[in-house]
Protein backbone atom coordinates (compact mmCIF):
# COMPACT_ATOMS: atom_id res chain seq x y z
CA UNK A 1 0.00 0.00 0.00
CA UNK A 2 1.94 3.14 -0.65
CA UNK A 3 0.53 6.38 0.31
CA UNK A 4 1.77 9.81 -1.61
CA UNK A 5 3.42 12.14 0.80
CA UNK A 6 0.95 14.65 -0.02
CA UNK A 7 -1.91 12.98 1.14
CA UNK A 8 -0.11 12.81 4.35
CA UNK A 9 0.79 16.61 4.42
CA UNK A 10 -2.47 15.95 7.00
CA UNK A 11 0.80 15.41 9.24
CA UNK A 12 1.82 18.82 8.86
CA UNK A 13 -0.83 20.57 9.25
CA UNK A 14 -1.68 18.99 12.70
CA UNK A 15 1.44 20.08 13.77
CA UNK A 16 1.01 23.52 12.36
CA UNK A 17 -1.65 23.95 14.56
CA UNK A 18 -0.34 23.26 17.99
CA UNK A 19 3.30 24.81 16.97
CA UNK A 20 2.34 27.72 19.11
CA UNK A 21 1.21 25.63 21.98
CA UNK A 22 3.67 26.17 24.62
CA UNK A 23 6.17 28.24 22.77
CA UNK A 24 8.33 30.54 24.70
CA UNK A 25 9.30 32.72 22.21
CA UNK A 26 11.39 35.22 24.44
CA UNK A 27 13.68 32.28 25.82
CA UNK A 28 12.89 29.70 22.78
CA UNK A 29 11.80 26.23 22.81
CA UNK A 30 8.20 24.66 24.03
CA UNK A 31 7.48 23.89 27.36
CA UNK A 32 4.18 21.54 27.96
CA UNK A 33 4.15 19.62 31.21
CA UNK A 34 1.13 17.50 32.76
CA UNK A 35 -2.13 19.38 33.11
CA UNK A 36 -0.80 22.57 32.30
CA UNK A 37 -2.23 25.37 30.49
CA UNK A 38 -0.07 23.65 26.95
CA UNK A 39 -0.77 20.19 28.01
CA UNK A 40 -4.39 20.43 28.50
CA UNK A 41 -4.44 22.59 25.29
CA UNK A 42 -2.88 19.78 23.37
CA UNK A 43 -4.97 17.09 25.19
CA UNK A 44 -8.04 19.22 23.57
CA UNK A 45 -6.07 19.04 20.37
CA UNK A 46 -6.01 15.67 20.71
CA UNK A 47 -9.74 15.06 21.08
CA UNK A 48 -10.65 17.30 18.50
CA UNK A 49 -8.60 15.16 15.72
CA UNK A 50 -9.95 11.79 17.11
CA UNK A 51 -13.31 13.39 16.87
CA UNK A 52 -12.35 14.53 13.13
CA UNK A 53 -11.87 10.71 12.44
CA UNK A 54 -14.73 9.10 14.02
CA UNK A 55 -12.60 7.54 17.14
CA UNK A 56 -13.95 6.95 20.41
CA UNK A 57 -11.76 8.82 23.16
CA UNK A 58 -11.20 7.98 26.70
CA UNK A 59 -8.52 8.98 29.22
CA UNK A 60 -7.65 6.06 31.38
CA UNK A 61 -7.41 5.91 35.43
CA UNK A 62 -3.32 7.06 34.81
CA UNK A 63 -4.34 10.23 32.59
CA UNK A 64 -3.37 8.62 29.44
CA UNK A 65 -5.98 9.88 26.41
CA UNK A 66 -6.64 6.93 23.87
CA UNK A 67 -8.45 7.42 20.73
CA UNK A 68 -10.02 3.82 19.27
CA UNK A 69 -10.78 2.83 16.27
CA UNK A 70 -13.70 1.27 16.12
CA UNK A 71 -13.88 1.03 20.20
CA UNK A 72 -11.43 -0.55 23.05
CA UNK A 73 -11.16 -4.24 22.26
CA UNK A 74 -8.35 -7.27 22.68
CA UNK A 75 -5.56 -7.70 20.44
CA UNK A 76 -5.35 -4.52 19.50
CA UNK A 77 -2.96 -2.42 17.49
CA UNK A 78 -1.69 0.42 19.46
CA UNK A 79 0.08 3.34 18.41
CA UNK A 80 1.34 5.93 20.14
CA UNK A 81 3.58 8.76 21.91
CA UNK A 82 3.81 11.70 24.70
CA UNK A 83 2.39 15.04 24.51
CA UNK A 84 4.55 16.72 27.02
CA UNK A 85 7.98 18.01 26.93
CA UNK A 86 10.53 19.10 28.65
CA UNK A 87 11.33 22.99 29.97
CA UNK A 88 12.37 24.94 26.80
CA UNK A 89 12.08 21.57 24.57
CA UNK A 90 11.35 21.30 21.00
CA UNK A 91 8.15 20.77 19.34
CA UNK A 92 8.39 16.94 17.73
CA UNK A 93 9.76 14.96 20.65
CA UNK A 94 6.30 13.21 21.71
CA UNK A 95 4.01 15.26 19.35
CA UNK A 96 5.09 13.98 16.06
CA UNK A 97 4.33 10.39 16.82
CA UNK A 98 1.30 11.14 17.75
CA UNK A 99 0.41 13.72 14.59
CA UNK A 100 1.74 10.75 12.30
CA UNK A 101 -1.09 8.16 13.81
CA UNK A 102 -3.79 11.02 13.19
CA UNK A 103 -2.91 11.56 9.84
CA UNK A 104 -1.94 7.82 8.98
CA UNK A 105 -5.00 7.26 10.71
CA UNK A 106 -7.16 9.53 8.22
CA UNK A 107 -5.50 8.07 5.28
CA UNK A 108 -6.59 4.85 5.92
CA UNK A 109 -9.90 5.74 6.51
CA UNK A 110 -9.75 7.66 2.98
CA UNK A 111 -8.74 4.59 1.96
CA UNK A 112 -11.83 2.96 3.37
CA UNK A 113 -9.58 0.40 5.06
CA UNK A 114 -11.45 -1.11 8.15
CA UNK A 115 -9.50 -2.60 10.70
CA UNK A 116 -9.85 -6.57 11.62
CA UNK A 117 -8.59 -5.66 15.01
CA UNK A 118 -9.24 -2.86 17.23
CA UNK A 119 -6.67 0.38 16.90
CA UNK A 120 -5.88 2.81 19.06
CA UNK A 121 -3.98 6.44 19.08
CA UNK A 122 -2.62 6.56 22.78
CA UNK A 123 -0.77 10.16 24.40
CA UNK A 124 0.73 8.46 27.09
CA UNK A 125 1.09 11.33 30.42
CA UNK A 126 4.23 12.75 31.54
CA UNK A 127 6.67 10.34 29.40
CA UNK A 128 9.40 13.61 30.56
CA UNK A 129 8.54 13.24 34.04
CA UNK A 130 9.36 17.27 33.79
CA UNK A 131 6.27 18.25 36.71
CA UNK A 132 6.96 15.55 38.95
CA UNK A 133 9.95 13.87 38.57
CA UNK A 134 8.75 10.54 37.31
CA UNK A 135 9.38 9.83 33.96
CA UNK A 136 7.56 7.52 31.83
CA UNK A 137 4.54 8.01 34.49
CA UNK A 138 1.27 7.10 32.66
CA UNK A 139 3.15 4.09 30.86
CA UNK A 140 4.55 3.08 34.14
CA UNK A 141 1.60 3.35 36.23
CA UNK A 142 -0.32 1.48 34.03
CA UNK A 143 1.98 -1.42 33.68
CA UNK A 144 2.67 -0.86 37.45
CA UNK A 145 7.04 -0.16 36.63
CA UNK A 146 5.86 2.68 39.34
CA UNK A 147 4.75 2.57 42.43
CA UNK A 148 1.30 4.49 42.83
CA UNK A 149 1.83 5.45 46.17
CA UNK A 150 5.07 6.45 45.73
CA UNK A 151 3.81 8.50 42.97
CA UNK A 152 1.01 10.17 44.62
CA UNK A 153 2.92 11.85 46.85
CA UNK A 154 5.25 13.40 44.03
CA UNK A 155 5.33 16.98 44.24
CA UNK A 156 5.55 19.44 41.99
CA UNK A 157 8.07 22.66 42.30
CA UNK A 158 4.99 24.42 43.57
CA UNK A 159 4.75 21.34 46.50
CA UNK A 160 1.24 20.13 44.50
CA UNK A 161 1.10 16.46 45.03
CA UNK A 162 0.36 14.16 42.09
CA UNK A 163 -2.92 13.04 43.78
CA UNK A 164 -3.83 16.38 44.30
CA UNK A 165 -3.33 17.53 40.45
CA UNK A 166 -4.71 14.22 39.35
CA UNK A 167 -8.22 15.17 41.26
CA UNK A 168 -7.97 18.95 40.07
CA UNK A 169 -7.91 17.26 36.49
CA UNK A 170 -11.25 15.54 37.31
CA UNK A 171 -9.45 11.52 38.19
CA UNK A 172 -9.51 9.59 41.21
CA UNK A 173 -5.91 10.09 42.65
CA UNK A 174 -7.04 6.60 44.64
CA UNK A 175 -7.32 5.08 41.08
CA UNK A 176 -3.88 5.92 39.53
CA UNK A 177 -1.85 2.39 39.29
CA UNK A 178 -1.75 -0.77 37.81
CA UNK A 179 -4.86 -1.07 34.56
CA UNK A 180 -4.55 -4.47 33.76
CA UNK A 181 -7.54 -3.99 32.10
CA UNK A 182 -5.95 -1.49 29.92
CA UNK A 183 -2.94 -2.99 29.18
CA UNK A 184 -4.47 -6.36 28.56
CA UNK A 185 -6.22 -4.84 25.29
CA UNK A 186 -2.59 -3.72 23.47
CA UNK A 187 -1.89 -6.57 21.43
CA UNK A 188 1.48 -4.46 19.83
CA UNK A 189 2.52 -1.23 20.42
CA UNK A 190 4.57 0.96 17.55
CA UNK A 191 5.84 4.42 18.57
CA UNK A 192 6.78 6.59 15.59
CA UNK A 193 9.66 9.38 16.99
CA UNK A 194 11.36 12.21 15.45
CA UNK A 195 15.34 10.98 15.91
CA UNK A 196 17.20 11.92 18.70
CA UNK A 197 21.02 12.07 16.76
CA UNK A 198 22.20 12.93 13.72
CA UNK A 199 22.65 9.40 12.33
CA UNK A 200 19.30 9.12 9.48
CA UNK A 201 20.95 12.53 8.44
CA UNK A 202 24.59 11.30 8.66
CA UNK A 203 23.17 8.25 6.08
CA UNK A 204 21.33 10.20 3.97
CA UNK A 205 17.89 8.50 4.87
CA UNK A 206 14.62 9.61 6.39
CA UNK A 207 13.80 6.44 8.28
CA UNK A 208 15.37 4.00 10.82
CA UNK A 209 13.53 0.91 13.41
CA UNK A 210 14.78 1.15 16.36
CA UNK A 211 17.22 -1.89 17.91
CA UNK A 212 17.81 -0.98 21.80
CA UNK A 213 17.66 1.73 24.27
CA UNK A 214 19.86 2.50 26.76
CA UNK A 215 19.23 1.58 31.04
CA UNK A 216 18.86 4.99 32.61
CA UNK A 217 17.87 6.46 35.79
CA UNK A 218 18.09 9.51 38.08
CA UNK A 219 19.88 10.26 41.16
CA UNK A 220 19.01 13.33 43.21
CA UNK A 221 22.36 14.26 45.39
CA UNK A 222 21.16 16.18 48.27
CA UNK A 223 24.69 18.43 49.69
CA UNK A 224 24.12 20.40 52.87
CA UNK A 225 26.48 22.95 54.11
CA UNK A 226 26.66 25.85 56.41
CA UNK A 227 25.30 28.92 54.75
CA UNK A 228 26.66 32.11 55.52
CA UNK A 229 28.24 35.51 54.64
CA UNK A 230 30.19 35.59 51.01
CA UNK A 231 32.06 38.74 52.74
CA UNK A 232 32.40 37.81 55.86
CA UNK A 233 33.28 34.40 55.92
CA UNK A 234 36.92 33.09 55.19
CA UNK A 235 37.62 31.08 52.64
CA UNK A 236 39.11 28.31 55.44
CA UNK A 237 36.13 28.43 57.13
CA UNK A 238 33.85 27.21 54.83
CA UNK A 239 31.38 24.32 54.09
CA UNK A 240 30.06 25.13 50.80
CA UNK A 241 27.80 22.71 49.40
CA UNK A 242 28.31 24.09 45.84
CA UNK A 243 32.36 22.79 46.24
CA UNK A 244 30.85 18.87 46.07
CA UNK A 245 28.03 19.84 43.79
CA UNK A 246 30.88 21.40 41.43
CA UNK A 247 33.01 18.11 41.57
CA UNK A 248 29.85 15.86 40.68
CA UNK A 249 29.64 17.35 37.75
CA UNK A 250 32.99 17.47 36.59
CA UNK A 251 32.78 13.53 38.08
CA UNK A 252 30.22 12.84 35.61
CA UNK A 253 31.45 13.72 32.82
CA UNK A 254 35.38 12.51 33.63
CA UNK A 255 33.60 8.84 34.44
CA UNK A 256 30.79 8.62 31.62
CA UNK A 257 33.76 8.80 29.67
CA UNK A 258 35.59 6.02 30.80
CA UNK A 259 32.70 3.40 30.04
CA UNK A 260 31.66 3.39 25.94
CA UNK A 261 28.41 4.22 25.17
CA UNK A 262 28.03 6.00 28.64
CA UNK A 263 26.04 9.00 29.55
CA UNK A 264 26.27 11.07 32.94
CA UNK A 265 24.52 14.57 33.14
CA UNK A 266 24.04 17.09 35.61
CA UNK A 267 21.26 19.09 33.98
CA UNK A 268 19.74 20.91 36.62
CA UNK A 269 21.11 22.21 39.72
CA UNK A 270 19.77 24.19 42.68
CA UNK A 271 22.00 26.15 45.25
CA UNK A 272 19.75 27.69 48.10
CA UNK A 273 19.17 30.20 49.12
CA UNK A 274 20.69 31.19 46.19
CA UNK A 275 21.79 34.53 46.93
CA UNK A 276 24.90 35.99 45.29
CA UNK A 277 26.52 37.37 48.12
CA UNK A 278 25.24 34.10 50.63
CA UNK A 279 27.29 30.80 50.44
CA UNK A 280 24.55 27.98 49.92
CA UNK A 281 23.30 26.07 52.97
CA UNK A 282 22.04 23.93 50.82
CA UNK A 283 22.46 22.70 46.75
CA UNK A 284 20.10 20.05 45.22
CA UNK A 285 21.55 18.36 41.97
CA UNK A 286 20.07 15.82 40.00
CA UNK A 287 22.22 13.09 37.94
CA UNK A 288 20.93 11.45 35.09
CA UNK A 289 22.91 8.65 33.65
CA UNK A 290 22.80 5.97 30.99
CA UNK A 291 24.09 3.24 29.52
CA UNK A 292 24.03 -0.21 27.00
CA UNK A 293 23.84 -2.42 30.44
CA UNK A 294 21.89 -1.79 33.90
CA UNK A 295 24.89 -3.30 35.59
CA UNK A 296 27.38 -0.52 33.88
CA UNK A 297 24.89 2.39 34.56
CA UNK A 298 24.59 0.97 38.22
CA UNK A 299 28.88 0.93 38.34
CA UNK A 300 28.66 4.15 36.39
CA UNK A 301 26.38 5.96 39.76
CA UNK A 302 28.39 4.26 42.11
CA UNK A 303 31.64 5.69 41.11
CA UNK A 304 30.22 9.12 40.32
CA UNK A 305 28.80 8.95 44.28
CA UNK A 306 32.14 7.97 45.89
CA UNK A 307 33.45 10.93 43.84
CA UNK A 308 30.43 12.96 45.39
CA UNK A 309 31.03 11.89 49.02
CA UNK A 310 34.54 12.22 48.81
CA UNK A 311 34.20 16.05 47.76
CA UNK A 312 31.57 16.17 50.16
CA UNK A 313 33.62 14.81 53.11
CA UNK A 314 36.96 16.81 51.75
CA UNK A 315 34.39 20.07 52.58
CA UNK A 316 32.77 19.26 55.48
CA UNK A 317 29.47 19.23 53.87
CA UNK A 318 26.86 15.80 53.86
CA UNK A 319 25.37 14.00 51.46
CA UNK A 320 22.27 12.30 50.70
CA UNK A 321 21.71 10.33 47.44
CA UNK A 322 18.48 9.49 46.57
CA UNK A 323 17.06 7.01 43.40
CA UNK A 324 14.19 8.86 41.32
CA UNK A 325 13.45 6.75 38.77
CA UNK A 326 15.46 3.63 36.90
CA UNK A 327 14.82 2.09 33.63
CA UNK A 328 16.18 -1.27 32.51
CA UNK A 329 17.90 -1.11 29.36
CA UNK A 330 15.71 -2.86 26.59
CA UNK A 331 16.11 -4.50 22.99
CA UNK A 332 12.55 -3.69 20.76
CA UNK A 333 10.50 -7.07 20.00
CA UNK A 334 12.65 -8.49 16.87
CA UNK A 335 10.02 -10.03 15.11
CA UNK A 336 7.49 -6.69 15.22
CA UNK A 337 10.70 -5.21 14.37
CA UNK A 338 11.22 -7.50 11.59
CA UNK A 339 7.55 -6.70 10.40
CA UNK A 340 7.80 -3.18 10.44
CA UNK A 341 11.22 -3.62 8.31
CA UNK A 342 9.61 -5.63 6.14
CA UNK A 343 6.63 -3.61 5.72
CA UNK A 344 8.28 -0.10 5.00
CA UNK A 345 11.08 -1.51 3.31
CA UNK A 346 14.81 -1.65 4.43
CA UNK A 347 15.76 1.32 6.48
CA UNK A 348 18.54 1.47 9.41
CA UNK A 349 18.43 0.10 12.61
CA UNK A 350 19.33 2.68 15.57
CA UNK A 351 19.88 1.95 19.22
CA UNK A 352 18.15 4.99 20.96
CA UNK A 353 19.85 7.09 23.84
CA UNK A 354 16.52 8.60 24.48
CA UNK A 355 14.41 6.77 26.63
CA UNK A 356 10.39 5.95 25.29
CA UNK A 357 7.09 4.73 26.75
CA UNK A 358 7.77 2.20 23.93
CA UNK A 359 10.80 1.10 26.73
CA UNK A 360 8.51 0.47 29.30
CA UNK A 361 5.50 -1.23 27.41
CA UNK A 362 8.64 -3.27 25.70
CA UNK A 363 8.53 -5.51 29.06
CA UNK A 364 4.90 -6.16 28.59
CA UNK A 365 3.73 -6.47 24.88
CA UNK A 366 5.29 -6.93 21.69
CA UNK A 367 6.73 -3.38 21.00
CA UNK A 368 8.73 -1.69 18.36
CA UNK A 369 9.85 1.95 17.41
CA UNK A 370 10.37 3.79 14.03
CA UNK A 371 12.50 7.00 13.79
CA UNK A 372 12.46 10.19 11.77
CA UNK A 373 15.35 11.80 10.10
CA UNK A 374 16.27 14.99 12.10
CA UNK A 375 18.71 16.84 10.24
CA UNK A 376 20.21 19.13 14.05
CA UNK A 377 20.20 16.01 15.51
CA UNK A 378 19.57 17.91 18.13
CA UNK A 379 16.83 17.41 20.99
CA UNK A 380 15.44 18.87 24.15
CA UNK A 381 16.09 22.25 22.88
CA UNK A 382 14.42 24.30 20.22
CA UNK A 383 17.12 23.17 17.44
CA UNK A 384 15.08 19.59 16.88
CA UNK A 385 13.88 19.83 13.91
CA UNK A 386 12.34 17.21 10.80
CA UNK A 387 11.82 18.28 8.00
CA UNK A 388 7.88 18.17 5.93
CA UNK A 389 8.72 15.53 3.35
CA UNK A 390 9.99 13.39 6.12
CA UNK A 391 7.62 13.88 8.44
CA UNK A 392 5.00 12.71 5.39
CA UNK A 393 7.04 9.98 5.17
CA UNK A 394 7.14 9.05 8.69
CA UNK A 395 3.05 9.11 8.84
CA UNK A 396 2.83 7.25 5.49
CA UNK A 397 5.27 4.28 6.72
CA UNK A 398 2.83 4.82 9.99
CA UNK A 399 -0.08 4.13 7.74
CA UNK A 400 1.61 0.87 5.97
CA UNK A 401 2.55 -0.96 9.58
CA UNK A 402 -0.88 -0.07 11.02
CA UNK A 403 -2.11 -1.48 7.57
CA UNK A 404 -0.17 -4.86 7.82
CA UNK A 405 -0.28 -5.20 11.84
CA UNK A 406 -4.90 -4.57 11.61
CA UNK A 407 -5.11 -5.98 7.87
CA UNK A 408 -6.50 -9.28 7.95
CA UNK A 409 -4.51 -11.86 9.01
CA UNK A 410 -2.15 -13.91 6.74
CA UNK A 411 -3.72 -17.29 6.48
O1 LIG B 1 14.96 11.38 28.91
C1 LIG B 1 14.66 10.74 27.92
O2 LIG B 1 15.47 10.02 27.37
C2 LIG B 1 13.29 10.88 27.31
O3 LIG B 1 13.31 11.97 26.46
N1 LIG B 1 12.29 11.05 28.32
MN1 LIG C 1 12.26 13.48 25.39
MN1 LIG D 1 10.01 11.37 23.59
Amino acid sequence: MTNSASDLSDINRLLGAIDDVGRDRANGGWSRHLFDGAERELRTWFTEEAGRRGLAVETDRNANLWAWWPEPGPDAVVTGSHLDSVPGGGPYDGPLGIAAAFAAVGRLRERGFVPERPLAIVAFAEEEGTRFGLPCLGSGLMTGSINADLARRARDSEGTTLADAVAAAGLAPSELGADPQTLGRIGRFVELHVEQGRALADRDRPLAIAGSILGHGRWRFGFRGQGNHAGATGMDDRSDPALPAAELVLAARRIAKSVPGARATVGRLHPRPGGTNVIASAVDAWLDARAATDTQVRGLVEQISAAAEHAAAEEGCSLDVVEESFAEAVHLDSALSWRLGATIGDVPRLDSGAGHDAGVLCGHVPTAMMFVRNPTGVSHSPEEWAEPDDRAAGAAALADVLAELAGPTEV
